[in-house]
């Protein structure tokens, strides 16, 4: 059994912070700073709580999600030597033109979260991303951690770095067009892993990004992937991805994080992709529920899942199937990188002129 997860419970934030007879948010918010960190209007990323819950909304509108397109260049370059591309600038610029630009995308996407390379770049006719999103009605994103690194002492266990110097990064980002940042960080399943300490370490880097990030009027998009990597069941990742969320908005209340400004990006409740026993979309949908429904807050403004090395089938069967289950606590909605993907860029790959316009349908297909 993984080590220590009882220290990250939510019942830490029980009696001791709860004001008899009044409002438990309200007071709980005050005694911990929440109104003094709200920046004031005169600031020039100025950003009230009702701007950001704006924001957030936008972001999982009904019928819309976010793709994600915001592999650093390494990742970049694994995706396009599995298909044969040159990883240039000019070609990653061109490929995320081809999906931003495809044929209706803004009917089917609200967003995208793009790399601090792509946030830079433009179209072939000179437009920058950004402003060619906003001018149709999509909102830019930006992934502001600088990936995993091992965590000392604890061997097969990582946490996510990016914290130094993020403040002046995010007033960039937020110049640049960016109206929303996403961190994700990473735990793995396997013998006594995750640790308490790796789930502490990770819920800590995300609550004091998100907090930043609010403070420099971004929506934080925290994401705490649950690897489908090993061959645990799909009871293990119940318990670890509960332990993890609870541990995430735990430290999320801690450092004054304003819920109704935040969007959770969040890993399904899977089997791993090595369990001899694998589960049925029903099964999935009712565990991943569940589990979201103990442990994430209802004032969240929604709820968008990454795909996790998924088939694309699988991972919108999935979805599909928890918005059939509902009404729901929050909207479900998708920010998918490969499941959204890897049809078009296999296309693509084949004839980069010829096949263009085909790979931009497939997108939504
Ligand atoms: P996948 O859907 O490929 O998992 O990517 C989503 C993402 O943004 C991971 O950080």
């Amino acid at each position: 059994m993984p080590l220590g997860w009882g220290s990250c419970s939510v019942a830490r934030l029980s009696s001791d912070r709860r004001p008899p007879g009044g409002s438990y948010r309200q007071e709980g918010r005050q005694a911990a700073g929440y109104n003094a960190r709200i920046p004031s209007a005169a600031e020039p990323h100025a950003m009230s709580i009702e701007q950001l819950a704006e924001t957030a909304r936008a972001m999982v509108a009904p019928g819309k999600g976010i793709i994600a397109i915001d592999e650093s260049s390494a990742t970049c370059k694994k995706r396009f030597d599995g298909v044969g591309i040159e990883c240039s600038e000019e070609n990653r610029r061109a490929y995320r033109e081809l999906l931003l630009t495809a044929p209706n995308a803004n009917q089917y996407l609200s967003g995208a979260i793009l790399f601090d390379e792509t946030l830079r770049q433009s179209t072939k006719d000179g437009v920058p991303f950004a402003k060619y999103m906003m001018d149709n009605g999509m909102i830019p994103g930006i992934k502001v951690d600088k990936g995993t690194v091992p965590l000392a002492g604890f061997p097969g266990e990582l946490v996510t770095e990016g914290l130094d110097g993020l403040r002046d990064r995010l007033k960039e980002y937020y110049k640049l067009g960016a109206r929303f940042a996403k961190w994700r960080a990473v735990i793995t399943i396997g013998d006594d892993i995750p640790s308490g300490t790796c789930i502490e370490a990770n819920s800590h880097a995300l609550a004091r990004y998100a907090a930043l990030c609010q403070e420099q009027g971004l929506v934080p998009m925290v994401e705490p992937e649950v690897l489908m990597d090993g061959d645990h069941d799909i009871g293990t990742c119940y318990e670890v991805t509960e332990v993890v969320l609870r541990s995430l908005f735990d430290a999320l209340y801690n450092q004054s994080v304003m819920l109704e400004g935040t969007i959770l990006k969040a890993s399904m409740v899977v089997p791993g992709k090595g369990c001899a026993e694998q589960a049925s979309v029903e099964e999935v949908a009712e565990s991943t529920l569940m589990c979201l429904k103990s442990a994430v807050p209802a004032i969240l403004p929604g709820i968008v899942f990454l795909s996790g090395g998924q088939s694309d089938e699988a991972a919108t069967a999935h979805l599909d199937a928890m918005n059939r289950m509902g009404p729901n606590p929050w909207p479900l909605s998708f920010s998918y990188g490969r499941a959204m993907q890897q049809a078009a860029l296999k296309l693509w790959a084949q004839d980069m002129q010829g096949n263009y316009a085909k790979a931009q349908q497939t997108v939504f297909e």
